[in-house]
Order: C-alpha cells, then sequence, then structure tokens
C-alpha cells in the first residue's frame, strides 16, 4: 500500500466509523479542530489508561496531579513562555501568505515568489480575558503545556504526599498553541492533550535518569503493539534545543507524512524549579533529610501528545488482507488499545430465544468488557464491521446454542473459530484479556 493511501484510508475510517469528526462541521468545520467520536473517544481512553497504568499505578515513585488550564500569567514569565514561546514569521510579498520562516526553503510554498518580508517573532500562546474587563489587567493563557502545573505545585506535592527523590508527578490535560502551520490531521493541532511527567532527581543522577526513562518511553509503544521499525529515538542537536533543555531525545514514528515526533524526553536540569523560586519568592528547594543538603532537583520530563499517540497507534494498525477475493480491513490494536473488547452477535435475528440469548450474553460481559450488540446486517458484513475498527473477538450465537448452551467464538486476528460454553465464556474472555505490567 502506497503511504498517502494509507493516510487517507485511515482518515476515511476515522470518519466513517465515528473515530475522529471535523470540529463544527455542520457549519463548514474550523480547521484543525478534531472531535473524538464515540469509537475515538474509547481509543483516547484507553491510550491515556495504559500511560497512566504503566508510569502511574505501576511504579512505586510516582503520583498524579490535576492542574487547571488558567494560571496565573506570572507563571508564563517564569517559564519564559511570554518571551520565548515564539516562531519567526514571515510574509511572501507576493500572494501575501504568512509562514514560519524554518518552514520554507527559499520559495514561498503557496505562489513560488521568493519575496518575503523579515521575519518577526509571534508568540504561540493563546491569550484570552478573564472577568468582564477586557485589559492589560485581566490577560490569562490558555497553557500552552500542561508541565509548569506540576512545577507550581511541587512544594504542595512534596509536603503532602512526604515523597523523597527521586520522584515523579504525571499529568495529562489539554494545552493550546497558536500553532501557524497546523496540519496533518490530528498531528498539529491547537488544541491538543498533553501526557507530561516531571520527573524530580538528584542532579548526579540526572544522565543515568534521563537514559532509563528514553527505554522506559520508548518500550511503551512497543508494548502496546506498535512495530518497532516505525519507530526511532532522535537525540537533538545543541542548536534545536529549547531554552530550558540541557539535553533532549525524541521518540520519533513513520508516520505517512514522513518520521515525526510523538513525544520528547528532556532533561530540563534545574531550570524550572530555580526560575519559579525567582519569580514567587519562594523556597522552591528540597531537602535531603539525611545529608541536609538543601538544592534544586533536576527535572526530567517526559513529554507526549496523547492525538499524536493515537493517531500513530490507528496508523500502525491499520492493514488490509485479501479473503476470498475480497479484502478485510482489520485494525490491529492491541488488547488495551481496541476501543470495543466484545461483539455479539446473534446469527438470526428473527429468532426470539438467539436474539434474548445474545442480549443475555451482552448484559452479562459488559460488567468486564466493553461489548457491544449488533443485528443490523448479515453475519458476514457484522464480521468485517468488527473487523474494521479492532474488536477482538466477536461471539456468534445461532440456533444450536439454545440447545447445547454453547456460543462460536472467533478471533479477530486470525479468524479462528472456537466454540465456548455459554458458562465459561467470561472466564475465557478474562484469561484472554489478562494482560501484564508495561
Ligand atoms: N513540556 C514540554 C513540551 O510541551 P513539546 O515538545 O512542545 O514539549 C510535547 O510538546 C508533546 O506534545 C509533543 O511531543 C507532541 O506529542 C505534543 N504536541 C506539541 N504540540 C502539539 C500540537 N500542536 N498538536 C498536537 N500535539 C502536540
Amino acid at each position: 500500500m502506497q503511504k498517502s493511501d494509507l493516510m487517507e484510508k485511515v482518515v476515511s475510517l476515522c470518519k466513517r466509523r465515528g473515530f475522529i469528526f471535523q470540529s463544527s462541521e455542520i457549519y463548514g468545520g474550523l480547521a484543525s479542530a478534531w472531535d473524538y467520536g464515540p469509537l475515538g473517544a474509547e481509543l483516547k481512553r484507553n491510550v491515556k489508561n495504559a500511560w497512566w497504568k504503566a508510569v502511574v499505578h505501576e511504579r512505586d515513585d510516582m503520583v498524579g496531579l490535576d492542574a487547571s488550564i488558567l494560571m496565573h500569567p506570572q507563571v508564563w514569565k517564569a517559564s519564559g513562555h511570554t518571551e520565548n514561546f515564539t516562531d519567526i514569521l514571515v510574509d511572501c510579498k507576493k500572494c501575501k501568505k504568512r509562514f514560519r520562516q524554518d518552514k520554507i526553503d527559499g520559495k514561498c510554498p503557496e505562489c513560488g515568489a521568493n519575496d518575503f518580508t523579515d521575519g518577526r517573532p509571534f508568540n504561540l500562546m493563546i491569550k484570552t480575558y478573564l472577568g468582564a474587563v477586557e485589559d492589560q489587567s485581566s490577560v490569562c493563557y490558555m497553557r500552552p503545556e500542561t508541565a509548569q502545573g506540576i512545577f507550581t505545585n511541587f512544594i504542595n506535592i512534596l509536603d503532602t504526599t512526604h515523597r523523597k527523590l527521586p520522584f515523579g508527578v504525571a499529568q495529562i490535560g489539554k494545552a493550546f498553541r497558536n500553532e501557524i502551520t497546523p496540519g496533518n490531521y490530528t498531528f498539529r493541532t491547537r488544541e491538543f492533550e498533553q501526557m507530561e511527567i516531571e520527573y524530580f532527581i538528584h542532579p548526579s543522577e540526572a544522565e543515568k535518569s534521563h537514559q532509563e526513562w528514553i527505554d522506559q518511553r520508548f518500550n511503551w509503544y512497543i508494548h502496546l503493539g506498535m512495530k518497532k521499525e516505525n519507530l526511532r529515538l532522535r537525540p537533538h542537536g545543541s542548536d534545536e534545543l529549547a531554552h530550558y533543555a540541557k539535553g533532549c531525545t525524541d521518540i520519533e514514528y513513520n508516520f505517512p507524512f514522513g518520521w515525526s515526533e510523538l513525544e520528547g524526553i528532556a532533561n530540563r536540569a534545574d531550570f524550572d524549579l530555580k526560575q519559579h523560586a525567582e519569580h514567587s519568592g519562594k523556597d522552591m528547594r528540597y531537602q535531603d533529610l539525611v545529608t541536609q543538603e538543601r538544592f534544586f532537583p533536576y527535572i526530567i520530563e517526559p513529554s507526549g501528545g496523547v492525538d499524536r499517540a493515537t493517531l500513530a497507534f490507528l496508523v500502525d494498525a491499520y492493514h488490509e488482507e485479501e479473503v476470498k477475493e475480497a479484502t478485510r480491513v482489520i485494525l490491529r490494536l492491541s488488547k488495551e488499545l481496541a476501543p470495543i473488547k466484545v461483539a455479539v452477535l446473534p446469527l438470526l435475528k428473527k429468532n426470539g430465544g438467539v436474539v434474548e440469548l445474545a442480549k443475555q450474553i451482552k448484559k452479562d460481559l459488559q460488567k468486564d468488557f466493553v461489548t457491544v450488540y449488533d443485528d443490523t446486517a448479515a453475519i458476514g458484513k457484522l464480521y468485517r464491521r468488527q473487523d474494521e475498527v479492532g474488536t477482538f473477538f466477536c461471539v456468534t450465537v445461532d440456533v444450536q446454542s439454545l440447545e447445547d448452551k454453547q456460543v462460536t467464538v472467533r478471533d479477530r486476528d486470525t479468524m479462528a473459530q472456537e466454540r465456548i460454553p455459554v458458562e465459561n465464556l467470561r472466564k475465557y474472555l478474562t484469561e484472554k484479556f489478562s494482560i501484564g505490567p508495561a
């Protein structure tokens, strides 16, 4: 399959089956803003849950946080965003279109001319006003990263959890950036969700910890079924490091539009806590109670995008194969990520007994697994529908089920079918879905 075809097919599947819709579509849509439909909402939630499980629940050294999107404007002064969070923009003098200077290669991508205005900085933070008066005193920003909520709560978390270094704080939440060139579907948008960790550590251990987090985060994607050959690590050159970073390695995915960043793992040194201490006047140092040493911890920051990860999982899972001269589309999502785990399908929707048993089975299974019931087409079509959204198992109820109290369980990937007694079904599926640590 051509790479450009793959992207088109994924986008079409996402729309057709309710993974992703364009925002405000009935009004012609809002450029680069997307809504997650019923299946997309499940998938995205599964991505976030898998991340939270791996980085918070399965570790002893991590806690969670859910900070607010709106923060005191001083936060962004201290963090450097007010001054440094800018792209350099130029205007094409011929067609008047505006571009990021670093994204053009001499010629205007729109009209081919090479006559541009001088570059000037454009701050990417989205500004708003709080309260009834819209003036300078009420200016506030939609957070451009979730990280700052963790730094500003560092002392609160220390005081309430009595943690000792090293420990980390994980957070998932929306972030906003007035991107000049959003695009590539959900890859670069102005509103997006981040999954960020700030891991606080003694400076002497920072390098080692940085490498451990790079490995841990790389393996997370693989554990969730992403193909290793589609992932790579890319250390940043010193000329591309963010203003706060001492070092950074990106995890990149081989998207149909090229290798692009999924997540960055940065060594932020002691930049953030020092900055906030200076701007707030609060002591944000950590004190080691054994050595009495008082210092600003270094921070290792694995920072990923929920939308980018979700898109990469979708692209990676998309698969076509020829079965009996027809194309079977399968989303080979992992057990953790598949939006629907089980579909219960009656073979004869006119048979009251079959329908009743199928509905009863659905009711029983949905306590443990996301389960759907569908009787709106013939069985072949029902299977294809479930395959293309990644449903792991189809349970088919037929006339014989009424007599022998058994159902057919069909595996999405192999299409192998097994007869399972109804009374063992929950146990059978529980075993199939049992998942090891990430
Ligand atoms: N706190 C560090 C930080 O925000 P970043 O590299 O600017 O670092 C981290 O962003 C991650 O957030 C990126 O790797 C990407 O997955 C996601 N991200 C950033 N900007 C995005 C955008 N405009 N649309 C979608 N995801 C974005």
